[in-house]
């Protein structure tokens, strides 16, 4: 039986269970397929969404636009820098005021706990465009392509390497509730925070798939079905060019890449910084899916807004 997610709010993929992600799948697999034959069923038909920006922003601003527009809403694309946030109106105060405007929230901000006041204090579901610690709508478009070039889920392995950023840990979470194999390979002191990776076990545990943390970049790599990387450097941690050096035998090129399954798809979640994560050989090659991966931010997002909202 659906679940129902009216109301709910989404924040971290760490809050659901697999019954709630894989019906979120399930919704974007559908409403994908509708959009494709030209009807775009108007599931959020005369609600309004504010989409806020405390971060830049390309897939993830036009493609919650996009949607919004499709399903029928209209989409209110924000940026921190133009409210009176930037003048110290607190968080508490903008999302009450937002909460009698708008039926809905989706917020790209640096820390978690702005989404979680955002929720507690608008009345209307909040939805996390990225955060310091996560960005669950990047991972669910990401398992929708998984789905749709591997046919299933369960049991692949699934490398991420690099930074055990927002993106990675995601990737712990979404992976791990759905009995994946799911691997982290990184430089020494650029892990996955321990809560997160000891939440993932537990998930891993109960789903039948396993979390593994390595620094050796080919045993990551070896026999994977997905590798992912992200950027070194996050969004509000520009700086650090001497973490680029330790990150670099975690480089997604031609060489390591050898060592996963022959068809093997390479991901990223974009932009990429081309000669530093991946090369361009790797993400322009013939394993590459990353445009398909931007493509299904669309639909996923469909079908978060219109599961929840
Ligand atoms: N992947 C992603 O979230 O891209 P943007 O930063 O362009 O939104
Ligand atoms: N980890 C990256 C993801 C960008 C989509 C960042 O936070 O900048």
């Amino acid at each position: 039986m659906a679940v129902n997610l009216k109301g709910k709010s989404f924040l971290t993929l760490k809050d659901f269970s697999r019954e709630e992600l894989e019906q979120i799948l399930f919704q974007g697999e559908k409403l994908k397929i509708e959009h494709y034959g030209g009807k775009d069923e108007p599931l959020l038909n005369g609600k309004s969404i504010a989409v806020i920006f405390e971060k830049p922003s390309t897939r993830t601003r036009v493609s919650f636009a996009v949607a919004i527009h499709e399903l029928g809403g209209f989409p209110l694309v924000l940026e921190t820098t133009n409210m009176q946030m930037k003048r110290g109106e607190t968080v508490p105060d903008t999302a009450r005021t937002l909460g009698r405007y708008v039926q809905g929230i989706v917020a790209r901000v640096f820390a978690q706990k702005t989404l979680e006041e955002l929720r507690d204090y608008s009345g209307v579901p909040v939805i996390n465009a990225l955060s310091d610690y996560s960005h669950p709508c990047q991972i669910m478009g990401d398992l929708l392509t998984i789905k749709e070039k591997k046919g299933k889920l369960e049991g692949l392995k699934f490398t991420y390497l690099g930074d055990g950023n927002n993106v990675a840990n995601s990737i712990l979470f979404g992976g791990s509730k759905f009995g994946m194999i799911v691997t982290i390979g990184g430089p020494s002191g650029f892990e996955p925070k321990s809560d997160v990776v000891e939440a993932a076990k537990k998930f891993a545990e109960k789903s039948g798939g396993s979390v593994l943390i390595t620094n050796d970049p080919v045993e990551a790599v070896k026999n994977a079905d997905i590798v992912y990387t992200d950027v070194w450097v996050s969004m509000g941690q520009e700086g650090g060019e001497e973490k680029k050096n330790v990150m670099l035998p975690y480089q997604v090129n031609r060489e390591l890449l050898e060592h996963a399954k022959e068809d093997v798809i390479v991901m990223h979640c974009l932009p990429a910084h081309r000669g530093e994560e991946i090369t361009d050989e790797v993400i322009d090659g013939p394993n590459s899916v990353v445009f398909d991966e931007a493509e299904n931010r669309l639909h996923i997002q469909k079908a978060i807004l219109s599961l929840l909202i």
